[in-house]
């Protein structure tokens, strides 16, 4: 996506948000293949599928499917195509080659997550969601604590980051931080904070670190806490895509702060995914509009 159709992707979302009910697409499929787990993506995929008239055929997680016999991930995508959905919304892991399905199949997809390559829906409604607060995002200055090197949020915000103007900056131990990167680092909570206009917090992922992370040191280092909380601008937003570790990347507290956008995140979520939804349905929708590139 261009600047432009960034932008025409919100005031899309906008209208979708204001008019909430278009029934457009009613005898249509969206099939979601959910192959780990998620309940924000999927549910807000959902939310907006049904608001557009397209019935949802989920897959999620191996049980109950025939992936729990050893059926491949390849084979499920292949069949479930074959029954003509009109869009495929997939999250995996590492394991599935989303490029090479993308290549093979002539139905549009949407990434909702894929490995720590980039989940772009995430990044897309986090920016979303600021450009209902902020007037312009060109220069504003995000700082992003935690998990970097294994975030997909992180990788997506490098993207998009790019093609929007807004400035990205990495916070957390020198073992989460990427090696090779442009990006400012800081290996201190305070500093990053004294830095940035936005924090946005992500996911201890202790799952996928062979070393045992001490929850507790994390908080005490990385952590969004109440005392942190006294030090931020009137008018620093705090993000996070979620799931949260209370009282280790943020306190519970933080959550009830007149600057935490975290739910609103989730909220502007469905509109943005019911945008992106109705111009997958519409192959020229950018061409049609003035400034869209694609
Ligand atoms: N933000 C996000 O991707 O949350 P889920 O894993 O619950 O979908």
């Amino acid at each position: 996506m261009s600047n432009s159709d960034v932008n025409i992707l919100f005031s899309h979302a906008l209208n979708f948000r204001e008019n909430k009910i278009d029934l457009k697409y009613q005898g249509r499929t969206a099939a979601f293949l959910f192959f780990e787990a998620s309940t924000r993506t999927r549910m807000s995929f959902e939310a907006a599928a049904v608001q557009l008239g397209l019935h949802p055929l989920i897959l999620s997680g191996k049980t109950s499917s025939s992936l729990e016999k050893g059926e491949t991930l390849e084979d499920t995508i292949l069949n479930i195509a074959s029954m003509s959905p009109s869009v495929l919304i997939i999250r995996s892991g590492e394991a599935l080659n989303l490029n090479l399905v993308n290549k093979i199949l002539n139905i549009p997809i949407l990434n909702a997550g894929w490995g720590c390559h980039g989940h772009p829906t995430q990044a897309l409604l986090d920016i979303y969601t600021l450009s209902q607060k902020m007037n312009t995002l060109k220069g504003v200055k995000i700082l992003i604590v935690g998990d970097v090197l294994h975030s997909r949020v992180a990788a997506s915000h490098q993207e998009l980051s790019k093609i929007l103007g807004y400035e990205l900056a990495w916070c957390g131990p020198e073992s989460f931080m990427p090696k090779d990167t442009e990006n400012k680092k800081f290996n201190s909570l305070e500093e990053g904070l004294a830095w940035g206009d936005v924090v946005m917090c992500l996911r201890l992922q202790a799952e996928r670190h062979s070393e045992v992370y001490q929850f507790e040191n994390y908080r005490k280092d990385f952590g969004l806490t109440k005392n942190r909380l006294s030090n931020l601008k009137s008018e620093q937003w705090i993000l996070h895509p979620g799931p949260i570790n209370h009282g280790v990347e943020l306190d519970s507290i933080v959550l009830n702060d007149s600057r935490s956008l975290v739910l609103e995140q989730v909220s502007y979520g469905v509109s943005l995914r019911q945008a992106l939804l109705d111009i997958t349905q519409n192959p020229n929708f950018f061409e049609l509009r003035e400034g869209g590139s694609k």
